[in-house]
């Protein structure tokens, strides 16, 4: 694991919506705070962006929700990041995140990354994405239901040629998953957005003013890789019984953010052990006491 930090960059988790999808289970409590398997949903695209090197966050969400969020992860002293919150009053879209975000985000390159993906596989990716600091990467990934996201159609030489919210007739099986790395014109890009039919400004609608400019990259994602998102009963089953699994099988956690902080050198064992006594005797706790045993053998 490459352990250096990647300067200049910003990550920001939109942990907001209604998560109308899974109602009732979200009608009093965040989607973003549901277990997959055996941690919050959010610890999963957070340990992304860490184990991206990046470490100052601004997580987004509503105001109902970002008390319970910020009482989970704090100021992120403990895991060796720094987390700033704020509110989005109303859900106007992902693409709004940047203007909620534009003082967080001032002059540096900024990384994306929706509360309810999860990626699971070799992040190398995401550090070879965060060497370039111009224009914007988005990331194609094959699925079998494009019609459900973003859609990327792709010419020969792997440059975007359209890319189309939710269309009826996908132009490929390239899906846009949650993850978005962005220069700092995006602020500027998204104050000039007018909100779409469903009275959203929409990330796409970033993506093709990127596009636009001839600024857009495209990196797909290799079929080794999983993501998966969890904003429905299936799918948030589907990504738990594929966390269980993994970790069943390799002893090995996913999206373990103390493991993470540790492994990346955000945190010395001393923090990682006080880590492990703060979570008691929970299998997640045990798991720390572990990651420190085996790494000092
Ligand atoms: O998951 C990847 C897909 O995410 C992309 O392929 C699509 O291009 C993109 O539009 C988005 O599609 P979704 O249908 O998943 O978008 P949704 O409206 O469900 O929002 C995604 C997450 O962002 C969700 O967890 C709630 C949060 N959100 C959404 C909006 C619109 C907010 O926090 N605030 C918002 O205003």
């Amino acid at each position: 694991m490459r352990r250096e930090r990647v300067m200049g960059w910003k990550g920001i988790v939109l942990a907001g919506g209604a998560g109308t999808r899974l109602h009732p289970v979200t009608l009093a409590t965040s989607k973003q705070l549901l277990p997959i398997y055996n941690k919050p949903m959010i610890y999963y695209p957070i340990s992304t962006l860490m184990l991206g090197g990046i470490r100052d966050i601004l997580i987004v969400s509503t105001p109902t929700d970002l008390p319970r969020i910020r009482e989970l992860l704090g100021d992120g002293h403990t895991i060796g990041v720094r987390f700033s919150y704020a509110e989005q009053a109303e859900p106007r879209g992902i693409a709004q995140v940047f203007l909620i975000g534009a003082d967080f985000i001032g002059n540096d390159p900024v990384c994306l990354i929706l509360g309810d993906n999860l990626f699971y596989g070799d992040t190398e990716f995401l550090r070879r994405t965060l060497s370039h600091k111009q224009g914007a990467t988005v990331f194609g990934y094959p699925v079998k239901d494009p019609q459900r996201y973003g859609v990327v159609e792709i010419d020969r030489d792997g440059r975007a040629v359209t890319i189309e919210e939710k269309p009826a007739n996908p132009r490929s099986h390239y899906a846009v998953p949650g993850l978005y790395c962005y220069d700092p014109e995006v602020v500027d890009i998204a104050r000039g957005l007018r909100p779409s039919a469903r009275n959203e400004l929409e990330i796409t609608d970033v993506n093709l003013a990127y596009l636009a400019r001839n600024a857009l990259r495209v990196n797909l994602l290799t079929r080794g890789m999983a993501w998966l998102d969890a904003g429905t009963p299936e799918s948030l089953l589907e990504a738990g019984n594929f966390v269980a699994t993994i970790e069943h099988r390799q002893g090995l956690q996913i999206g373990c953010l103390e493991e993470v902080a540790y492994r990346m050198e955000y945190i010395d064992a001393h923090q990682l052990e006080r880590n492990a006594a703060m979570l008691g005797k929970s299998d997640y706790g045990q798991y720390l006491l572990q990651v420190l045993e085996t790494s000092m053998v």
